[in-house]
This record gives structure tokens, C-alpha cells and sequence, in this order.
């Protein structure tokens, strides 16, 4: 559908001469609130499915149908997010949207304008955040709002400034745009009475451990005979392979012997069949959104651990790297970043993803010193994204393009006469 269709359809007359108005209680009129100048905001109702192109951030063209459907069956049954349209005034038209997902401290924000609209849209979507957040966070009481745009809009990120968001983290070429790519760009929107009360987020520096330095990639394995059982990236200690049933048993036994609280936000429980369900329910995502791999030992098939990358974007070619090392004997061993770039190979070489991000929380040094290691830089934070320690804590954030992967140096072969010396 082109602009002027979708403005025609907007204001489209019907036979008895009126203008087909928008369903009853969609207009602005009497809200007394979210209503700017240009444009207002307000949740979704099934007439809107017509105009899902304009508010779903998607790539992927489905019927009007679908939404109906979607919006009457599925999105009422979300928990802990909300989706709010933005909507213009002068027509009542949905042009964008912003997705709000409710994590306790925070509220991230998702904000989406048809490209259609070009210039207009981002204007648009501008207003809508300049309403949206003081509402949301100043008024219904939240510490924080998060919000993620990209370096070409703009308008937005004038109207971010403008509004009081601060930018806390960068992420390079992270996102696709039409015809190229752009930077994600995250600015958080501090409540002013939870600073007063706790005071700033960005005063709490970021603890350090480990040299800092990236080290080499390790060398290719060539392997001599067939790979170990099931393998589906081979390194000189250890392989990865996907979970089989008849690993939940340890996953949950190791999660009972766990020694340290501290990488994680304490530790978990794990139970066998919990883990077994949630594995299988991975498995049948096609495209997966989330993929792990056990890690395991070559010297004896043991599994010590697992790598993943979470919230795989297809679209955009990037996901969240995850790390861990079940058993503690094994960790600051090096077998997690061997891991990792196994991980890397099979992420940037055969999925062909353009980057990799990581989130730590601040007392995980040691994963924050592997991550450096392994090649990761590190982009900026995430304030005030979960609890602990009496108060709401933080995430530093990093990330890994597969070009910077592909320009750290590579381990070397050692020589004939070191091998034979050794
Ligand atoms: C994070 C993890 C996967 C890293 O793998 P690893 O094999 O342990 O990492 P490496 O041994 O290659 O590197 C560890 C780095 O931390 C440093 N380190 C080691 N032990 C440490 C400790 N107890 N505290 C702080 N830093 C430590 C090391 O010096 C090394 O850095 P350097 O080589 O620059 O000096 C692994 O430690 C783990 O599973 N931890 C528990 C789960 C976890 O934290 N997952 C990540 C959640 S974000």
C-alpha cells in the first residue's frame, strides 16, 4: 500500500456519504492524556490490524487476518509487556508504535514508525516519545525507562536529549536500516525523585579484572580421524555439540553443587525436568531464537558447561552471546573463551550474523575479563536493570562485530622443533 492509499484509506467515504470514522472510542477526543500535537497514543484494538504494516515491527508481510487474530488471541495473553500506537491526529491513522516490556526495576522501550512515512515519521515518533516517557516513568512512579534507537533517527534522539534521557551505550552497526546499516543507540530516562533518592546510576564505577588485552584466536583444529561423537564445532579442548535429554540430570546436579553467588543474581535451582522441557521447547523454534550448545570435554565427552546465543535477529545479523562453565574447578581455565570463539566461528562463518552483544552484571569481573580477552569491546551500561544488594544495579555492555573478530590475531602453529621439545 502506498502513503496516499493508506491516507485514503484512512478517510475513505462510505455510501451514505460520511467518512468512515475509525471504530467508536479510538479517536483522541477526551483523552486527557499521551495526546501531543501532531499525534497521540493509545492501546490496540482489533480495527487496528488493518493497519498492522504501519505499527508491528516487522519485516515480514501477513494478512490483516493474522492480526485480528493476533491482536484478540495472543497479544491479550502477554504478560509484562504492552504495546501502545502511535496515532495521528489529524486522520486518527496508527503510523507507529511503542512496545513497552516491564522489567522490574525498568521499562524498555521499543519504538517503531513505518518507514513509509519518512521525515514524518520520525517526527512523529519524536512526539511520541517526548509524551511517552515522563508518563510512563515520572508519572506511574518507575525508576527507569530504556529506549533503543538508531543513529539515523535523528529527530528522536534530539527529542531524547531534549526531554532529559541520557545516552548510556553504543552499539555499532548493530541494526539494519533501509538500504544500509546504523548504530543502536540506548538512553535510559532516570526518574529524578529515585536519583534524589538514590543518587546517579553512572556514579557507580565499573570494577575491573583480568590484563584487559584481547588474545589471539586460537588456531583451527585439524582434526585426525572423525570428530568426537555428535560435535558440531571441534577446538583442542573442547567441543561443542547440541544438548541431548540425558544432559538435564547434571545440569541440575551441578546447579545443587554451585560454590559462587556472585556471577549471576545469586544462585539458581535447576531442576532436571524443568531443563529438559525448556531444552526441547528451544528445539522447536524454527527459526530458533535462542541457540545452545553443551560444551564439552574432548579428553573424556565430559559436559562442563554451555555456550548460546540468545534473541538471534535473523534480520538484523546479531543475538546476546551467553557463557557458562557448570562446574566452578573448570572456570578462569580458559575452557569458556575456547568455547567462545568455537561460538564465534560458528556464529559470524556459518549463521553469517554481523555481530554479537553481552550483557554482565558489574560484580561478574571474571566474565567481563573473558569477554575482553575473547575480543569484545565494551560500549557502554545498562543502569538500573535489576535488584540486588539493597538496591537497584547494573550491566556493562559489550559487544563483538565479526570483523573485529576476524582482524584479532590468530594463534600461531608451534614449530616443529617446540613440539618435539615439549
Ligand atoms: C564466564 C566464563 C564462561 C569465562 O570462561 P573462563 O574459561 O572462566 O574464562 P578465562 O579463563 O578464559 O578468562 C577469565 C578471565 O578472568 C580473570 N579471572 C579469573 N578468575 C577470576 C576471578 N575469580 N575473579 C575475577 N577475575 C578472574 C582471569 O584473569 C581472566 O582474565 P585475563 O586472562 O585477562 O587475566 C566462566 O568463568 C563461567 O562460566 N563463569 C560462571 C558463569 C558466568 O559468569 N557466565 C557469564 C554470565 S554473563
Amino acid at each position: 500500500m502506498t502513503i496516499t492509499e493508506r491516507e485514503q484509506q484512512a478517510s475513505t467515504t462510505v455510501p451514505d456519504g460520511s467518512v468512515d470514522k475509525p471504530a467508536p472510542g479510538t479517536g483522541h477526543e477526551g483523552q486527557t492524556f499521551l495526546v501531543g500535537d501532531e499525534v497521540y497514543l493509545r492501546a490496540i484494538e482489533p480495527s487496528d490490524a488493518t493497519y498492522a504494516p504501519s505499527w508491528k515491527n516487522t519485516v515480514f508481510p501477513k494478512s490483516t487476518e493474522y492480526y485480528e487474530k493476533w491482536i484478540k488471541e495472543d497479544m491479550v495473553k502477554e504478560e509484562r509487556t504492552a504495546t501502545y500506537l502511535i496515532i495521528r491526529k489529524r486522520d486518527d491513522v496508527p503510523v507507529g508504535s511503542i512496545k513497552a516490556n516491564y522489567w522490574d526495576p525498568s521499562v524498555f522501550l521499543e519504538p517503531y514508525v513505518d518507514p513509509i512515512y519518512a521525515d514524518s515519521g520520525q517526527r512523529w515518533l519524536a512526539e511520541a516519545l517526548t509524551l511517552m516517557l515522563p508518563w510512563l516513568v515520572d508519572e506511574q512512579h518507575r525508576p527507569i525507562a530504556v529506549v533503543a534507537v538508531n543513529s539515523s533517527q535523528t529527530a528522536a534522539i534530539a527529542a531524547l536529549e531534549t526531554a532529559g534521557a541520557r545516552q548510556t551505550a553504543r552499539f555499532r552497526d548493530k541494526v539494519r536500516i533501509h538500504g544500509g546499516r546504523a548504530d543502536e543507540l540506548v538512553f535510559e530516562y532516570l526518574n529524578s525523585l529515585w536519583v534524589k533518592t538514590l543518587g546517579d546510576p553512572n556514579d557507580q564505577p565499573i570494577e575491573r579484572s583480568g590484563t584487559g588485552d584481547p588474545r589471539p584466536v586460537p588456531l583451527k583444529v585439524e582434526l585426525d580421524g572423525d570428530p568426537p561423537k555428535n560435535a558440531v564445532m571441534v577446538g583442542s579442548r573442547v567441543y561443542l555439540r547440541p544438548f541431548e535429554k540425558k544432559d538435564a540430570d547434571e545440569v541440575a546436579l551441578w546447579s545443587r553443587r554451585e560454590t559462587e553467588p556472585f556471577w549471576s543474581n545469586g544462585r539458581a535451582m535447576r531442576s532436571a525436568v524443568g531443563f529438559a522441557s525448556w531444552t526441547e521447547g528451544l528445539e522447536k523454534d524454527d527459526p530458533p531464537e535462542w541457540i545452545r550448545f553443551a560444551v564439552c570435554l574432548r579428553e573424556n565427552d565430559e559436559l562442563i558447561g554451555a555456550v548460546g546465543i540468545d534473541g538471534v535477529d535473523f534480520v538484523n545479523g546479531c543475538g546476546e552471546s551467553e557463557s557458562e562453565i557448570h562446574r566452578p574447578e573448570y572456570r578462569g581455565g580458559g575452557y569458556g573463551s575456547e568455547a567462545k570463539h568455537l561460538l564465534f566461528d560458528y556464529a559470524f562463518n556459518r549463521l553469517k550474523l554481523h555481530s554479537l552483544q553481552s550483557f554482565v552484571i558489574f560484580p561478574n569481573t571474571r566474565s567481563a575479563a573473558a569477554l575482553r580477552k575473547q575480543g569484545y569491546t565494551e560500549v557502554g551500561r545498562l543502569n538500573w536493570d535489576y535488584t540486588s544488594d539493597g538496591r537497584f544495579a547494573n550491566l556493562v555492555c559489550f559487544e563483538l562485530l565479526a570483523a573485529d573478530w576476524r582482524a584479532l590475531p590468530r594463534a600461531s602453529r608451534p614449530n616443529a622443533n617446540e613440539t618435539s621439545a615439549s
